[in-house]
């Protein structure tokens, strides 16, 4: 399978297109992308980037909640997976998106310059999360916000608390938590000051 195509193969974009319909997440995931935005503190005019957007259940909500001033980049590592959330969003006409092919471990972000970061069921596919959570957290500016949407089945309480426990220690503290059988949902808040130099 070439880097090309990944898993998005034809057969794949079709489970993907099912896996990301609203109706199924509802009932199968309990995921409610407007109400998970608001819940996760979410508001028009933010600066947002989304890490493994996929075909864009989150994605598309999201850029409507942050309006014409706000602006939202969407990751997505596979380019036929991106290729699908770019015409999604042409689409349903929102020009303050901007889909980008690629690792979350290389954000398209000045340091600082976020008010949140979203990963909807995608940081724990990548191996050494921790490292992407800490690259993400500098890309935010001080008091933005952290939000993780961590799948239990692939993210299990190990590897959950180590996750946190790197969070914690470069100083984020928990603004909000919600757990469901099969979600952990979490939203982190970056220290107003450099926590670094009040270790
Ligand atoms: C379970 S899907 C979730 C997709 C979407 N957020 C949703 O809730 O429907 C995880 C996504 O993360 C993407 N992903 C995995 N590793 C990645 C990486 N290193 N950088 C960016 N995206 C990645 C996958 O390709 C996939 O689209």
């Amino acid at each position: 399978m070439s880097r090309a195509d990944g898993p998005w193969t034809p057969r794949f974009g079709l489970a993907a297109r099912v896996i990301s319909s609203r109706w199924f997440r509802r009932y199968f995931g309990g995921d409610l992308p407007e109400r998970d935005i608001r819940w996760g503190g979410v508001r028009a005019g933010m600066d947002v980037y989304e890490l493994g957007a996929g075909a864009g259940l989150y994605t598309l909500p999201l850029a409507r909640s942050l309006g014409e001033k706000g602006r939202l980049a969407a990751g997505e590592y596979w380019p036929s997976g991106a290729a699908l959330l770019g015409a999604r969003v042409k689409k349903a006409g929102l020009d303050n998106v901007v889909v980008h092919v690629g690792d979350g471990n290389a954000l398209p972000a000045r340091s600082g310059s976020l008010d949140a970061v979203c990963c909807f069921y995608s940081i724990e596919e990548i191996p050494g999360c921790e490292n992407v959570a800490l690259q993400l957290g500098e890309a935010l500016r001080p008091g933005g916000l952290m939000i993780l949407f961590l799948w239990r089945p692939l993210c299990r309480r190990a590897k959950r608390n180590s996750l946190l426990a790197t969070l914690r220690k470069a100083g984020f503290r928990e603004a909000a938590v919600w757990k469901s059988i099969q979600n952990y949902r979490i939203v982190l808040e970056k220290p107003d000051e450099d926590h670094s130099s009040s270790q």
